[in-house]
């Protein structure tokens, strides 16, 4: 997830460039730049770091011209730097381009280009984008630009710039998000919104497969064979600070509405008819084939993820598993050598306790992976191997889009041990990956729930003290689901394995307890839908969460939330999703700080 914003009119480029790029920082900041046309060619100027670097860079001297293209980066393929900060540029410095997204095949066409005798420098897959417009420019832009289209796979937002086409900007769209703003003699085009709305409020919104022809007089949309169309302009309402949270109230609620593009990025590029490809992880299956166990390790959030995680391990690619709180992970003298895989999980990747758990295991000879959301991150750059998930910026303090991309980083890396060591069937493997390919639309469905769940979280506004419960892979969100509810609305939580409440904290429910009952996987079903009943006959008011079809839930429940079916071990990544609907509207009906809970930190760097 990156920022990108361009500008066609009579004003100075430059700082209208910069000042939209501010407004998009939350999209990423890792480093920034900007592309305007000069009469000796193309300006660029970029750097790593915040936006204050680049306007440091640029001081005041730069030139006046009154057309450009910008960029805040939130790396993906190549660590931040300048080299690879956005605008990309071609071998002859004719075009730049900014780009939003991932080219799924951009090793094949950089090879390509390669042996056509293109020189390219950075580690992105953004420059292909430039390049190949260069391969393929006849005299006109727009063509070329078509042409690269063509040639492109992947979830792509972009704008280029051509010097041999003073006069234009061409902007395309396909699975990743850009407007089109009308001012007076001028246009604007950007990731969101936010980022034009000091010039102009008319806008619209480009759709997926469309491209948007800008020059100073008009701004003219086509799909992308070149068939006019038109498009509905619609007034933003909005404040410029509502419009940075996407309309949202809060960054928490706009992050879990990302979810599904946040899966199918993650997803994007990973799977095959044969299953799992995971290029970045660097084992073969000799390797695989050594470890003699696996090590997870993370803090919260991400530690909830890793029990998922040693679930999938174990059932698929049956090596035993150990999860562990980082905080406790080397104070306790872990068995660790050369057979051992060690897993951390984080979505910052700078905590500090894991950080020092990943040292500590590459000190012991464990070979260590990485699944982690920030590109150039302590725990990326430490890591052997490092997979990562492609979430974008998550600001809210509380974990959402993360905790359930790490979901899809645990369930491909399983795949991929089970695949190294032949323990899956194809038939098998080929199951679970057309479940990954319905989560994204499953995830949506999930999110068109909520407003059942808005009402009942506003049942919680007295609430002190409350359990979730299920058994498995169910228990292990009832975890996360507990930790959303206490970090955000200050509810006391428990999670608790269903089948062990009967052990004493039975003793605990009440009518004043309310209890979510997790019931999704279909080997516990009976038994857990058994412990449900232990807690209604105690009165507590019950609220269950199951698969569509399974509606003889509904006798033992106060209320149901039916989630669309998937394989069981895809559950948690739909099962958490109304939990964490259930924590925000709780939190927001208690009127708690959402997104800055009391005491709290999005990122704990000291021990
Ligand atoms: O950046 P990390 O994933 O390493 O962070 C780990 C935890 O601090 C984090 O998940 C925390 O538990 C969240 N605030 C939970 O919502």
């Amino acid at each position: 997830m990156c920022g990108i914003v361009g500008y066609i009119g009579k004003q100075t480029a430059i700082p209208i460039l910069v000042e939209g790029l501010k407004k998009l920082e939350y999209r990423g900041y890792d480093s920034a730049g900007v592309a305007v046309l000069d009469q000796d060619g193309i300006f660029v100027c970029k750097s790593v770091g915040k936006l204050v670097a680049l306007e440091d860079k640029l001081g005041d001297e730069y030139p006046s011209t009154s057309m450009g293209i910008g960029h805040t980066r939130w790396a993906t393929h190549g660590r931040p730097s300048d080299l690879n900060a956005h605008p990309h540029s071609d071998c002859a410095g004719d075009f730049a381009v900014v780009h939003n997204g991932i080219i799924e095949n951009y090793m094949e066409l950089r090879e390509w280009l390669v042996e056509q005798g293109h020189r390219l420098v950075s580690e992105t897959d953004t420059e292909v984008l430039p390049h190949l417009v260069e391969h393929f420019y006849q005299g006109d832009l727009v063509t070329a630009v078509r042409k690269v289209l063509g040639k492109i796979r992947g979830a792509f937002a972009m704008v280029v710039l051509s010097r041999s086409d003073p006069d234009k900007l061409v902007a395309v769209r396909q699975d990743s998000p850009l407007v089109v703003g009308l001012g007076d003699g001028e246009f604007f085009v950007a990731s969101d919104i936010p980022a034009i709305l000091n010039h102009t409020r008319k806008t619209y919104i480009l759709a997926d497969g469309e491209m948007v022809i800008l020059t100073r007089n008009r701004a003219e949309v086509t799909d992308f064979q070149g068939n006019p169309l038109e498009k509905d302009v619609f007034e933003v309402k909005w404040d410029a600070v509502a419009a940075e949270k996407g309309g949202y109230e809060h960054f928490m609620l706009k992050e879990i509405h990302e979810q599904p593009r946040a899966i199918r990025d993650t997803l994007l590029g990973r799977l095959s008819e044969y299953g799992v490809e995971l290029q970045e992880v660097d084992l073969t299956a000799e390797e695989v084939n050594h470890f003699r166990k696996v090590f997870i390790v993370a803090c919260g959030t991400a530690w909830h993820a890793g029990l998922v995680g040693k679930s999938l391990i174990e059932r698929w690619a049956r090596i035993p598993v150990e999860v562990d709180i980082a905080s406790e992970f080397r104070y306790r003298s872990p068995l660790i050598d050369q057979e051992t895989l060690v897993v951390v999980i984080s979505q910052s990747g700078e905590t500090a306790d894991t950080l020092a758990a990943l040292r500590e295991a590459k000190r012991l000879g464990a070979h260590v992976v990485a699944v982690t959301n920030v590109v150039g991150s302590s725990v990326s750059r430490e890591a052997h191997d490092v997979i990562y998930t492609w979430a974008g910026p998550e600001i809210a303090v509380a974990s959402t889009k993360a905790y359930t991309t790490q979901l899809v980083g645990m369930v491909l890396f399983g795949l991929y041990l089970a695949q190294a060591k032949g323990t899956l069937s194809l038939e098998k493997i080929q199951a679970i990956v057309t479940a990954l390919k319905e989560l994204p639309g499953q995830a949506q469905e999930v999110l068109h729930r909520a407003a059942v769940i808005e009402k009942l979280a506003k049942s919680f506004v007295k609430v002190e003290d409350t359990f979730f419960i299920g058994r498995g892979l169910d228990w292990a969100v009832a975890m996360e689901g507990s930790l959303k509810l206490k970090e955000i609305s200050y509810i006391h939580a428990e999670a608790y394995a269903a089948g062990e409440l009967k052990h004493g904290t039975l003793a605990l429910i009440t009518e004043e307890t309310p209890v979510i009952g997790i019931a999704t996987q279909m080997d516990v079903y009976e038994k857990t839908l058994s412990n449900i009943k232990e807690v209604k006959a105690r009165d507590a008011k019950v609220i269950g969460i199951a698969f569509e079809g399974n509606n003889d839930i509904h006798k033992s429940v106060d209320e149901v939330i039916y989630l669309p079916k998937t394989v069981s071990e895809l559950a948690p990544i739909l099962t958490v999703i109304p939990l964490q609907l259930l924590a925000y509207y709780a939190s927001v009906a208690r009127g708690c700080d959402v997104d800055k809970p009391r005491n709290l930190a999005k990122s704990v760097t000291v021990e």
